[in-house]
């Protein structure tokens, strides 16, 4: 590839063990040359969202991701389903970016590690929409990880890998990212 990409992935569960975050690391160890993936490891951290800590008030961890989703080509979310919505967590990340410039326009991929969470992610796609966000619907992933043992979810992602679902779907997205460029 020409010019190097920047991905920058988030990951709406802060679980060790999950599903979603361990199929942002399958796209990332399957990332061809010239495609990098980071991703995101404190959104946990972050502090709850008010509009009175914005502007000058803007506490230095969202000052870093906010920099972070800058520098990135495009992002790739994986987040499970919670009582029908998006996780708190996750949506108070989203929440941190909404009066700020950094992601309008933005490419975004879905990566879905559930067989279910359809709800999630037409929500997802509403919110992210109506931050301006650019969902890239061709390179939408799903690997059904959830609820498998460790060893079926190596194997799953495995064949995804082997069978080139992974590349295919993160190559969609890059030409997605370099066509509109
Ligand atoms: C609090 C809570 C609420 C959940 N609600 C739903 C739900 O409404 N629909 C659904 O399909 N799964 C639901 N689940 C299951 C998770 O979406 C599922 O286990 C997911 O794969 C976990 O992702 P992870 O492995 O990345 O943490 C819920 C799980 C938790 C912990």
């Amino acid at each position: 590839m020409a010019n190097p990409l920047s991905l920058y992935a988030l990951c709406g569960s802060l679980r060790q063990t999950s599903t979603s975050r361990r199929l942002l690391e399958a796209l990332s160890a399957a990332s061809p040359a010239g495609v990098s993936i980071e991703i995101c490891d404190f959104i946990g951290d972050l502090p709850i969202f008010s509009p009175d800590e914005e502007g000058d008030r803007t506490p230095a961890i969202v000052t870093t991701f906010a920099e972070k989703i800058r520098v990135a080509d495009g992002l790739i979310v994986s987040c499970p389903e919670y009582v029908h919505g998006i996780p708190g967590g996750f949506k108070n990340a989203l929440d941190w970016l909404v009066s700020r410039d950094e992601v309008p326009f933005k490419p975004l991929m879905f990566a879905h590690a559930s067989h279910r969470g359809d709800l999630v992610l037409a929500q997802l796609t509403d919110v992210l929409q109506t931050m301006s966000l650019r969902i890239v619907p061709e390179a939408f992933l799903r690997v059904p990880l959830a609820g498998k043992s460790d060893e079926a979810q190596t194997a799953m992602l495995a064949e995804a890998q082997e069978s080139g679902a992974l590349r295919a779907a993160l190559d969609r997205f890059t030409q997605a990212i370099l066509a509109a460029a």
